[in-house]
């Protein structure tokens, strides 16, 4: 079986390895030049914790091209993982999507097997694989779904820093189908390349799709109830919001996995996933209010953290940031939760410090005015109050005797730092935990 991935990205790249790893044949597709070299020469195209080791052990089953139609013609499963952005409104543009379809349609035309299938990766708005993406594949390759190519929509739920663990052990996997034929065979590449035995779910393209955004927009709605009771707690003395959401996540019909209370959701997924879900709602004539409330929710959480700096450290103008990463393990920063922060206090005119082990270069891209620091060591000794945002290992192992000046306030957003190191620190603040 030879497997096509047109899009070598964050997904895309680290896909297209977990299945070469597992013993496909498989080619990606990328109009990225360096992607595509990077690729041939056995070298992992983006950051992503243990990327490169599957590269390294994939027995050059893996190659890759910037022709995409030469990739999809003698391929039996096409895996597309292109961008799918949002626009202003806040649904999924499916442009990159349409001019991958133009270029698979291409390499269709000239199939060397009898009935390739097509897989939607990316994540589109509920009606688009069947009412847009498809048909522009029947178009562009003169070939109709069910006759002559099978179709299915396939998203991945994963998270950066863990793609390739999330990929190797899925709770669900989750298949829209155009017909049994294609879906069996689908759910049987998944059974090849998962190391666990996952939860299939087969259904139509519009409840795949549907699913999909659900898990996120759910998912947000859970942390922000989480944030809120953080919230909460930071302002009554003596309550703690881990002792609070431990137990109630103990509830069979609660859990506890994304219960916990830290700074606002982010990355490219969970914030716009939950817009696009109000969207759904919108475009049928249904006010979703409770997916815009979380959407508030989550932005008023930020401005609640902000507040801190008041309440802790009423006259000081310093500020640090450890972490600009949306979460611990990436470079990404779309939506981070440490730059929204760093903006808000910028906005009330004070002086802020930044450092993240894996994310400077992105962040300054985006945010010039932000005092970049080589360590944490510097935005430490530079700031009056340091906020911990992301929960990177190396900012847990701080110790007390790294901080000269013990008037210092410390906001340990995640509390990540060690109970027994900083018991006695004088200026430690808890998030989610009432002083
Ligand atoms: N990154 C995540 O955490 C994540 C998680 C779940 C779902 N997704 C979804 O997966 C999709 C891809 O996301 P990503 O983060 O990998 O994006 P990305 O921007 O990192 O990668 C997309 C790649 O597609 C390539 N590309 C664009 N148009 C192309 C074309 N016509 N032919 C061939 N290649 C083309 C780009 O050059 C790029 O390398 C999006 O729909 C996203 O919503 C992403």
């Amino acid at each position: 079986m030879k497997i096509a991935v047109i899009g070598l990205g964050k997904l895309g790249s680290c896909h297209a390895a977990v299945m070469a790893y597992k013993g496909f044949e498989v080619v990606g597709a990328d109009l990225n030049q360096k992607f595509v070299d990077k690729i041939n020469s056995g070298i992992a195209p983006v950051i992503e914790t243990g990327l490169q080791n599957l590269i390294d052990n994939c027995d050059k089953r893996l190659k890759a091209t910037t022709k995409v139609s030469d990739a999809v013609k003698d391929s039996d499963v096409i895996f597309v993982i292109v961008p799918t952005p949002s626009d202003e409104e806040g649904r999924f543009s499916l442009n990159y999507s349409i001019d991958a379809a133009e270029s698979i349609g291409e390499g269709l035309k000239t199939s060397t097997r009898p009935y390739p299938i097509v897989v939607m990766t990316s994540t589109v708005m509920p009606g688009d694989t069947g009412g847009k993406f498809v048909p522009a594949i029947e178009k562009f390759s003169g070939k109709k779904l069910g006759q002559h190519f099978g179709a299915c929509y396939s998203p991945e739920f994963i998270a950066l820093g863990s793609v390739v663990r999330d990929m190797l052990n899925p709770d669900m996997i989750l298949i829209g189908e155009s017909d049994k034929k294609s879906g069996d065979i689908i759910q049987s590449i998944y059974e090849k390349s998962c190391d666990n035995k996952p939860y299939f779910a087969r259904m139509n393209f519009v409840n795949a799709e549907l699913t999909k955004i659900s898990v996120n927009s759910y998912v947000t709605t859970k942390i922000s109830y989480a944030n809120t009771l953080a919230q909460i707690c930071s302002r009554i003395k003596g309550a703690n919001s881990d002792t609070v959401l431990e137990a109630v996540g103990k509830d069979s019909r609660i859990g506890n996995k994304y219960l916990k209370g830290g700074l606002a959701f982010g990355g490219p997924c969970f914030p716009r996933d939950n817009i696009a879900f109000s969207k759904v709602a919108e475009d049928i004539g249904i006010d979703s209010i409770l997916a815009k409330a979380v959407d508030s929710t989550n932005h008023y959480h930020t401005k609640f953290v902000a507040s801190m700096v008041q309440q802790y450290a009423n006259g000081k103008k310093k500020v640090g940031i450890l972490g600009l990463s949306y979460k611990p393990q990436t470079p990404v920063i779309d939506v981070s939760p440490g730059i929204a922060l760093a903006r808000e206090l910028l906005r009330h005119g004070l002086e802020v410090f930044a450092y993240d082990p894996m994310a400077t270069e992105n962040a300054k891209a985006v945010l010039s005015e932000l005092k970049y620091c080589n360590n944490s060591k510097e935005c430490i000794d530079n700031s009056e109050i340091i906020f911990i945002c992301t929960a990177w290992p190396e900012f847990s192992k701080l110790k007390t005797q790294e901080i000269s000046d013990k008037n210092l306030v410390i906001v340990d957003c995640w509390r990540i730092l060690d109970n027994n190191e900083w018991k006695e620190y004088p200026n430690l603040v808890k998030l989610g935990v009432g002083q």
